[in-house]
């Protein structure tokens, strides 16, 4: 399969009159989603690190240029998610202190003990998983309720996930390639995921400052929310194949189709 080239798209989403609970209404799946804006700006930058230590080591010219268009992409989607955690906090909502512990814990304590190659291995499997995250955003209608904006964004993100899903993998197999060392990025990506983005999601439930019946409420009608949807599910389920690559599952087309129905390149 022909891997496409991976080009940075700046966009510009109109976020004026976003409602609090932008998810069909719903402060359940509005903050699940949350959860991930608050981690992706330190998220993605960690993933850029962790690839560049490795790109004075890879000799092929056509993997090196598809580097340098996943570091654009990954910078530009950490400014959107940025934006994003500007307006949540002029919506009132506090989330500087969870920043600034998460920030702590995954990349002043955490990272900097991992070997170089652990790091490449959990930006890998997270990588993967955004990839799993993006397909299901396409395929199951996951955001159709989502304020409009709000879905153009992810829809962006989505499509650039595909777009370069397979940079940091190739670059994994070019300079390492060891298949306990993938799957240990994934049990560790996956789980850091897990915990940060739950807690996150709380701490910000918890300010809305619900009741308990209405949160049983709201908890019920949450509309396909969740990031485990059984698309993301199957994509982890495959990662754990030796024979494993992300471009064996044929979705390039949903960046093609999303840029010629939004007329950008
Ligand atoms: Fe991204
Ligand atoms: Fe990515």
């Amino acid at each position: 399969m022909s891997k496409p080239q991976v080009v940075p798209r700046r966009m510009h989403f109109d976020f004026s009159d976003l409602p609090k609970h932008w998810f069909g209404g719903n402060a359940v799946a509005t903050h699940a989603a949350n959860g991930l804006h608050i981690l992706f700006p330190e998220g993605e930058r960690f993933f850029i690190r962790s690839v560049r230590r490795f790109l004075g080591q890879i000799d092929d010219p056509e993997l090196k240029t598809r580097v340098r268009g996943f570091f654009a992409q990954e910078a530009l989607h950490g400014q959107a998610h940025d934006d994003v955690i500007e307006l949540l906090e002029a919506q009132g909502y506090s989330v500087r202190r969870f920043l600034k512990v998460y920030k702590w814990l995954a990349f002043e304590v955490a990272e900097p003990l991992a070997p170089a190659s652990m790091s490449l291995s959990v930006t890998v499997a997270l990588e993967h998983l955004t990839a799993c995250m993006a397909e299901s955003a396409f395929v199951d209608g996951r955001l159709d309720h989502a304020y409009p904006a709000m879905r153009e964004l992810f829809l962006w993100h989505s499509a650039e996930e595909i777009e370069h899903k397979s940079v940091a993998f190739d670059v994994f197999n070019a300079v390492d390639g060891r298949y306990w060392l993938r799957i240990l990025g994934m049990l560790v990506g996956l789980s850091g995921l897990f915990v940060f983005s739950t807690v996150a999601s709380r701490r910000l439930l918890r300010q809305d400052r619900l009741t308990r019946g209405e949160l049983r409420r709201q908890r019920r009608t949450r509309r396909r929310g969740g990031l485990m949807t059984p698309t993301v599910r199957a994509g982890i389920r495959d990662y754990f194949r030796r024979g494993f690559h992300p471009d064996q599952l044929d979705n390039y087309h949903r960046v093609a189709t999303w840029a010629a129905e939004r007329e950008v390149a």
